[in-house]
């Protein structure tokens, strides 16, 4: 069953891998070599999740394997206090994508964002290209809402993303 924990110092390596190398990152998660990520001094310090701003927890096969992380960080829509939503990542390590994890993970991260804060609202953005992530996220109960036009650099041009949404309840 795949399952999510807090992320710990042993993980920090592996979950660098799409900073280091473009086999990992792959297709849609490859933005050139990011080596100054600061990982493991979030963790060192305790802040790796941070309760206003957004956090990370680490993914984990039946055998309690590492097999990827997943994220979230805060959007404001709106002046009004509590009208946050957030945004969430993912990135499954290569040789554990495509059994699952993406989609069961997306769900469990929507689940306990609904249950640690008051968000109506948890979104995601993937390439418009990027069909894994777009079955994962209607596989973890996501809805497709648009298409954000030229809204990232990578690979050399700027690409079309696709934007999600599970709203509280969903
Ligand atoms: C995208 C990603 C998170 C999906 O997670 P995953 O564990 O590999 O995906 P799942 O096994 O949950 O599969 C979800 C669905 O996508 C399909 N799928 C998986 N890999 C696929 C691929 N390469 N091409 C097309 N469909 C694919 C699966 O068949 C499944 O659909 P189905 O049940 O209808 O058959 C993972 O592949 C990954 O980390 N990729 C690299 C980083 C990335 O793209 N992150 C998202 C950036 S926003």
């Amino acid at each position: 069953m795949t399952r999510l924990r807090p992320v710990v110092m042993a993980d920090a390596e592996r979950l660098g891998d799409w900073r280091r190398d473009p086999e990992a990152g792959g297709e849609f998660q490859w933005f050139g070599y990011m080596l100054g990520g600061d990982l493991k001094k979030r963790i060192e310090d305790g802040t790796v999740i941070d309760r206003v701003d957004g956090g990370m927890l680490a993914i984990t096969d039946d055998e309690g394997q590492l097999v990827g992380d997943v994220s979230w960080t805060r959007r404001g829509y709106s002046p009004i206090a509590g009208s946050e939503a957030w945004n969430i990542g993912i990135v499954i390590l290569t040789e554990h994508r495509g059994r699952g994890h993406g989609s069961a993970a997306q769900r469990l991260v929507a689940d306990y964002l609904f249950a640690h804060s008051p968000a109506n609202r948890v979104e995601a953005t993937t390439d418009s290209a990027n069909v894994a992530e777009q079955r994962a996220l209607e596989k973890a109960g996501f809805t497709r809402e648009g298409v954000l036009r030229g809204a990232q650099f990578r690979g050399g041009r700027w690409n079309d993303l696709a934007v999600y949404s599970k709203l509280r309840g969903e």
